[in-house]
């Protein structure tokens, strides 16, 4: 293989659909010569790809704007250019504003135009100003980006197969920044699944901002449902796992419940966020369901998969939050015992509804909530950890560790676990008798015969 002629860093922020993104980034710039590199000082090019969903992200993107800043002065010292560009979220929201902000940044592009982002280096060098594309264009980005390579990639991938989000939440700018809800078609995510399968992923997650609320079109003409998705891609051959994320309580029907216990190939875990555990605040977020409607749709599930992890979000003082109402959000956790979650303290993003409110939870309310919440949940983690000691779980060995000899995988309920086993045996799912839990990952012992029929037993 050629030497790579120019060098590309790029930066993620955010969620796993940023992670994806980048990778289609990185594929999109392949042919025009860009390699990737881990050393900003080397970057002929350098992407942030951005997210917005909180204020503290926007600033650190901010800052370290500033940072590139001084590189690329100091490369141009050296007669190397730099160019540099935002992306993602922070890039759809800001738009101009970041070039006036900060100067340094030649190109801005939105989520929904990265295949163009080839001719916007092009125009950015010729025409030797800011170019700025936030639109959300007609053609279709998926088509547009080269299809992935069928070179070796490591063995569990991401697979964007939805984006957008029509719900409207009062405090969330993702119906802003990444537009309404949009389905890819199914036989292109078959064929991008299977690719994925030919490199040597085994385990795909299926994103979307609100994946369950998947319509794309059936190569019978129909709309299919995330649940015959699913089903359709547990039967892609070399493909052994299947998860998806982020849902919303809404548009969790009976088939993708049903899936749960019916497809051996759907893992055990789901990320179902109930953001509040009173009805008033639940009503002021427009979430569209009530406490009861969560706690029926958990029921209803663990029929359907007795073991299942739950994973969830929540904010903790969203405006006009009283401490009995955050108290409810308490009570909610204890009675549904989550295996993970991720907690929040509110922060008003501009545009939305919410940030509108008067009645602003002071800061200090907010800190202590998000303290009280995330001591309860993290015993709740602590404790499912504890509970898989003993048993010997199907581990997708994924990568190195951080020691020698040491390899990474993830349990069925996506725990990280440490073992020890050759580098040979990534991309395996080995039986691994777990011997200890830490807060957040688990050790095991690699048993050395590999695939072993496994039974999953009941955690709960
Ligand atoms: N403030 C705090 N948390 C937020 N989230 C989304 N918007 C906000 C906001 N304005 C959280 C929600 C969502 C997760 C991805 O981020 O809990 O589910
Ligand atoms: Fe945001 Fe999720 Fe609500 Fe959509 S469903 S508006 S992505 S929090």
């Amino acid at each position: 293989m050629t030497k790579p002629a120019k060098k590309l860093f790029l930066k993620t922020f955010g969620c796993q659909m940023n992670v994806y993104d980048s990778e289609r980034i990185a594929e999109a710039l392949a042919p025009l010569g860009y390699g990737e590199t881990q050393e900003i000082g080397e970057a002929d090019l350098v992407i942030l790809n951005t997210c917005h969903i909180r204020e503290k992200a926007a600033e650190k993107v901010y800052s370290e704007l500033g940072r590139i800043g001084g590189i690329k002065s100091a490369r141009r010292e050296r007669g190397r250019d730099t160019v540099i560009a935002v992306a993602g979220c922070v890039a759809q929201a800001e738009g101009r504003a970041i070039v006036e902000r900060a100067p340094v940044v030649d190109i801005v592009v939105g989520p929904q135009s990265y295949h163009r982002l080839p001719d916007l280096l092009v125009r950015a060098r010729r025409e030797d100003r800011h170019v700025v594309d936030t639109e959300f264009p007609e053609e279709d980005k998926f088509r547009r980006l080269p299809a992935r390579g069928a070179g070796r990639r490591p063995p569990a991938a991401f697979l964007t197969v939805q984006e957008g989000c029509d719900k409207f939440c009062t405090f969330c700018v993702v119906p802003y920044t990444r537009g309404a809800e949009y389905s890819r078609a199914v036989a292109e995510i078959v064929t991008e699944a299977e690719r994925l399968a030919q490199a040597g992923v085994r385990e795909v997650t299926l994103l979307g901002q609100n994946v369950n609320a998947y319509h794309g079109q059936g190569p019978d003409g129909a709309a299919w449902s995330l649940a015959r998705l699913l089903r359709r891609i547990a039967a892609v051959s070399g493909i052994e796992r299947v998860r998806y994320t982020t849902s919303h309580p809404r548009d969790m029907d009976d088939d993708l419940i049903a899936v749960h216990g019916e497809v051996e190939e759907v893992m055990p875990y789901l990320h179902l966020p109930f953001q509040a555990g009173s009805d008033r605040i639940l009503a002021a977020m427009n979430r569209k369901h009530t406490v009861d409607d969560y706690r029926r749709l958990i029921a209803r599930i663990r029929e359907a998969r007795p073991d299942i992890a739950l994973s969830t979000d929540i904010i903790v003082g969203f405006p006009g939050e009283t401490d009995a109402e955050f108290d409810a959000t308490l009570r909610l956790v204890d009675e549904v015992t989550f295996a993970q979650a991720y907690s929040f303290k509110y922060s008003p993003r501009p545009g939305t509804p919410a940030a509108t409110i008067e009645e602003q939870v002071p800061e200090p309310v907010k800190a202590d909530r998000l303290a009280a919440l995330q001591q309860a949940l993290n015993a709740q983690k602590a404790a499912f950890n504890a509970a898989c000691v003993g048993r010997t779980m199907p581990v997708l060995l994924e990568r190195p560790g951080r020691l020698a000899g040491q390899l990474v995988g993830r349990s069925p309920y996506l725990q990280p676990v440490h073992t020890m086993a050759p580098e040979s045996r990534v991309g395996e799912i080995a039986a691994v008798e777990i011997v200890s839990a830490g807060p957040n990952s688990l050790e095991g012992d690699t048993k050395s015969e590999s695939d072993l029929p496994l039974e999953v037993a009941a955690l709960h």
